[in-house]
């Protein structure tokens, strides 16, 4: 694992100038961030060595290298869900390699259904914690230049970061939530059983991603952050029927906020 690592590290960084401080990972729908990036370079997945391969021929993905404002970024567009069939070792292996790069902050987002009734569809959600109902990625042989064989999770999610935003949302028209999210496998959305399951042991969005990423970033002491866009509701009584349209219709409209969002964090790392 380490050489496959290191042999992927070593291709991307013969391809570019400058080592990116932060790697960032856009949810479904949520690539309006791209556009605030001057980009320098685009590698498409499929030419990086050791890179999960998709066996869907239509898949599109690429690393972006760029800036903003100065701060230079490595962007995954496109990212790989355990429900698609990856292994676990293969969904967090782009963060490995980010930090084997030298990448030390991590940013991600992500489209999710909101169990907390003070919830709307379209708000944003600060994580703060989660509840992992996954695989836990970090299962099977350990490799010490990874961290800690078991990872303290008493506090994941940056704390200064999580502060900044929610100081800056509470001057914003739009709502800005903080809370637990839940990760599970997918591909399935929950029944109303499940969602009032899932908010009962404390969460408040529920979603199919971002927890593996997290979970092997924080392992390897990267500083992280995350951010969901609520994009569809489970909240008894007002559960509705929802389609992959509706996800990314109601993650459009919010993509312009979180891409400020992201803005002002890259700004107070
Ligand atoms: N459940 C799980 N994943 C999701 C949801 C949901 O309601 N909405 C968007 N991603």
């Amino acid at each position: 694992m380490l050489q496959k690592i290191n042999e992927t590290v070593s291709f991307i960084t013969e391809r570019i100038e400058n080592i990116p401080e932060s790697g960032i990972i856009l949810g479904t729908g949520l690539g309006d961030f791209s556009e605030s990036i001057n980009i320098h370079h685009t590698i498409p997945y499929k030419e990086i060595p050791n890179f999960p391969h998709s066996t869907v021929e239509s898949h599109k993905g690429n690393l972006i290298f760029g800036d903003v404002d100065g701060h230079h970024v490595l962007v995954m567009q496109g990212r790989f869900h355990y429900y698609e069939g990856y292994l676990m070792e293969e969904v967090i292996f782009p963060v490995r390699v980010m930090k084997f790069m030298g990448v030390k902050n991590l940013l991600v987002t992500n489209a999710a259904g909101g169990m907390n009734p003070s919830f709307e569809v379209g708000d944003i959600m600060i994580i703060n914690d989660h509840i992992n109902l996954m695989p836990n990625p970090l299962i099977g042989k350990h490799y010490a230049e990874f961290g800690d064989r078991f990872p303290d999770m008493s506090e994941t999610y940056d704390l200064t970061l999580i502060n900044k935003a929610i100081e800056w949302g509470a001057t914003q028209k739009f709502r800005l939530q903080k809370g637990c999210y839940v990760g599970v496998t997918g591909p399935t959305l929950e029944t109303p059983k499940e969602y009032e399951y899932m908010h009962a042991i404390g969460g408040d969005a529920v979603g199919m991603s971002t927890v593996p990423e997290i979970i092997a970033a924080h392992q390897m002491g990267m500083k992280c952050f995350a951010a969901s866009v609520i994009t569809d509701l489970g909240v008894p009584g007002r559960i509705e029927k929802t389609s992959l349209q509706d996800v990314l219709n109601a993650a459009k409209k919010a993509g312009p906020h979180l891409a400020i969002l992201l803005d002002l964090i890259l700004k107070a790392l």
